[in-house]
């Protein structure tokens, strides 16, 4: 399907445009939609935009929520904070434990969606902005890499096979929403012409925290246009959306320690969105369009443009190589099985 922005990518991407965005348009409330007898998974969901999108999600009428969550108890407070002020069946929150930070955690997660009765919804929201670069000793990758690419790329295949099994109507496709940024589109790519491009991020040495956090969410675009290529949408259509800026979520947990960091905490409280306004984006994103926005990026509920480098020639390069090294990191998870099996769907169609 060929898609039509109303903006150019160098526009959208543009930082002066980002703050008209944000200090001009607030999002809508995700309203007319009822989630009766529908499933969902939400990562990262025991505080700020992953919270405020299980919120929206049970205010429209969602079955059965999993908050998946790297503290079991963090996640048990969240639960009993989301059933305050509304009347759910017992049952209708489960905290489930995952922690991006292991693949044998990832793997066992995934295991257990196997035993859901249905799953409709996923939104990957886990992400981090760290202030140093720390290598993962379980996996030998640099952490904001790891946790804001790696690992959400990982989900987003080992969950294809089981929204496919658990979708309650054949035609009825799943739907799996990924949190990403528009500061995708700020990303200075140093690393481009590395080969080994996934390696050389865990180099030693001194590495712009910032900017790293911004090129983890550009490798998340150029892998979704991959991997959108490879999943029919009638199995699950699988897009982005940005919750903007917001300010009283936790992601400066690590940020706002230093001076510079205070500083910006106070310019980020003026203009920033909550994390209840943030999330009707990703809710929006999860639960309101088609499939014209299958392997596509949203912003403020409509669809937008990625970061312009998706869409050059050295954009094609560049997502060829990490598809293709990414397969290679997740190939102990039999990916390149999993992606042939969900891909059947569309021969049968054809
Ligand atoms: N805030 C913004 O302005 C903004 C803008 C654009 C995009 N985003 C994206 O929005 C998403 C949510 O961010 P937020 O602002 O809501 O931040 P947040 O309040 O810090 O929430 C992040 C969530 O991710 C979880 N998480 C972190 N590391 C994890 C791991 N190893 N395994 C499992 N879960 C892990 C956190 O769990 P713990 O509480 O246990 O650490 C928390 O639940 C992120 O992907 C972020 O990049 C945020």
């Amino acid at each position: 399907m060929v898609v039509t922005f109303d903006v150019s990518p160098e526009k959208e991407g543009s930082v002066l445009n980002y703050f008209y965005r944000q200090l001009t348009q607030t999002p809508a409330e995700v309203r007319g939609i009822d989630l009766g007898g529908k499933t969902a998974i939400v990562t990262g969901s025991n505080v700020g935009i992953g919270l405020e999108c299980s919120r929206q999600l049970l205010d429209l009428g969602l079955s059965k929520l999993v908050l998946a969550v790297r503290n079991v108890s963090k996640g048990q407070a969240a639960a009993t904070e989301l059933s305050k002020d509304i009347n759910l069946n017992p049952g209708t929150i489960e905290v489930w434990e995952l922690d991006y930070a292991s693949y044998d955690s990832i793997c066992s997660f995934v295991e257990r969606t196997k035993g859901l009765e249905r799953l409709d919804i996923v939104i990957l929201n886990a992400g981090i902005m760290a202030t140093e670069a720390r290598i993962n000793p379980s996996t030998g990758h640099e952490e904001t890499i790891q946790i804001n690419y790696l690992s959400t790329a990982l989900l987003a295949i080992l969950l294809l096979p089981v929204v496919k099994s658990k979708r309650p109507l054949a035609e009825q496709p799943g739907r799996i929403t990924i949190t990403s940024s528009d500061t995708a589109a700020w990303a200075k790519l140093d690393e481009r012409n590395e080969e080994p491009l996934l390696s050389s991020f865990d180099k030693p040495g001194k590495v712009d925290m910032l900017n790293r956090t911004f090129v983890s969410k550009l490798l998340g675009q150029l892998f979704l246009v991959e991997l959108a290529k490879r999943v029919p949408s009638s199995v699950a259509v699988i897009n982005m959306a940005t919750p903007m800026m917001v300010y009283d979520s936790e992601i400066n947990r690590e940020t706002a320690r230093s001076l510079m960091g205070k500083i910006v905490e106070v310019f980020r409280r003026r203009i920033g969105y909550t994390a209840a306004v943030g999330a009707r984006m990703v809710v929006d994103a999860a639960v309101k369009h088609g499939e014209e926005t299958h392997g596509q990026y949203l912003g403020l509920q409509k669809l937008k443009p990625m970061a312009p480098i998706v869409y050059s020639s050295e954009g094609d390069h560049l997502r060829s190589v990490l598809w293709r090294e990414t397969l290679e990191e997740f190939s102990f998870a039999g990916v390149e099985d999993i992606l042939n099996e969900v891909n059947s769907d569309r021969k049968e169609i054809l």
